[in-house]
């Protein structure tokens, strides 16, 4: 079986490629940086330039499944010009892919469009919990952002392409995201959380995403499933577990919310927001999670070498 994996080179596609190669899959990926179509081992590599609507498509070729996970970082300064670069990255790459398997007429092999989604599409709400069934509506522009990018996915259902959206929450890893950000602050005692600190985190280890990844292709699914570990925790329990496991101190009082607001604007909302996300639905698909709890998560992290 054979996977064109987009974003193959960031954080979750890394880890995804490593581990369906173990499984035996075989890779192709899509990047828009030439010096990289070497850079994954025992993978093919393909440019692509989704601005100029450019790929090449011999990237299809004996593929069933696409993995969609290519977009902007949403950790970058909002600014108005920025703030296109993060839809039009998701917006444009969607709808190349979309076009190119269009003009194949039929003549492919897709069956499966996994693509990455966020739990930042759900409206923030610091008591309830939200399923897939929340209603979502473009109330914000992280919310504007992930309903469009969901939107254009579900244009692969008119090619009978089964399309399967993983809405993933915050990503716990060794190297890279959240983890990576508060690390250095933490070791030195400086640890705090935003706003009241109330607000739900929802997580999930990298391991385990990588895992739902492969889970959905296996199982073929198809709708919207969030990628979220089943016991998400507030901000300060988060951010007093992160310095339990670096075996710090936690003692600062949370960093007022309009402080926040002045220093970063609109981009406050990435940790100002309460997402408080079930798992319900993987679960009972059959998912098992290898990190339920936040503290043996932080721990396998930072016994990673
Ligand atoms: N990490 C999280 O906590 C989290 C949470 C929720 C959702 N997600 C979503 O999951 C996906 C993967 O996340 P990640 O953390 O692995 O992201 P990442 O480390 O930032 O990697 C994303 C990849 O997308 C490609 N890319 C970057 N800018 C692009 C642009 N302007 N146009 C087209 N491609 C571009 C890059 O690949 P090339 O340089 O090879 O082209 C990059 O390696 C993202 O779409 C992200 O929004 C992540």
């Amino acid at each position: 079986m054979k996977l064109l994996i987009t974003g193959a080179t960031g954080l979750v596609g890394k880890e995804l490629v490593k581990k369906a190669q173990a499984s035996g899959l075989e890779i192709h990926f899509l990047t828009t940086q030439q010096s990289k179509i070497n850079s994954i081992d025992d993978a093919k590599g393909f440019y692509w330039n989704p601005e100029c609507q450019q790929i090449d498509t011999s990237c299809f070729e004996g593929v069933s499944t696409i993995v969609h996970l290519a977009g902007a970082t949403i950790s970058k300064r909002w600014t108005t010009a920025y703030k296109k670069t993060i839809l039009s990255s998701r917006i444009q790459t969607t709808q190349l892919l979309f076009n190119r398997l269009n003009n194949l007429e039929g003549d492919h092999n897709v069956t499966q469009l996994v693509t990455a989604s966020a739990i930042g599409v759900y409206p923030s709400d610091f008591d309830q919990t939200v399923d897939e069934k929340t209603q979502v509506a473009p109330n914000s522009f992280m919310e504007k952002v992930v309903i469009d990018w969901e939107q254009e996915s579900d244009s692969f259902k008119t090619l009978g392409v089964k399309v399967n959206k993983l809405r993933i929450g915050l990503v716990l890893a060794a190297h890279g995201g959240v983890v990576a950000s508060l690390k250095v602050p933490t070791l030195f005692g400086l640890g705090a959380a935003f706003g009241n600190g109330k607000q739900g985190q929802s997580w999930i280890h990298l391991s385990d995403l990588v895992s739902l990844f492969l889970y959905a292709i296996d199982k073929q699914w198809e709708g919207t499933f969030n990628a979220v570990a089943p016991n998400p925790v507030s901000q300060s329990r988060f951010i007093s577990a992160l310095a339990k496991s670096l075996k710090r101190p936690h003692i600062f009082p949370p960093l007022p919310k309009f402080l926040i607001q002045l220093l970063v604007g609109e981009m406050s909302s990435l940790v100002l927001d309460s997402h408080w996300v079930s798992a319900q639905k993987v679960l009972d698909n059959g998912f098992v999670f290898e990190h339920e709890k936040i503290n043996s998560a932080l721990e396998s992290i930072f016994n990673e070498k």
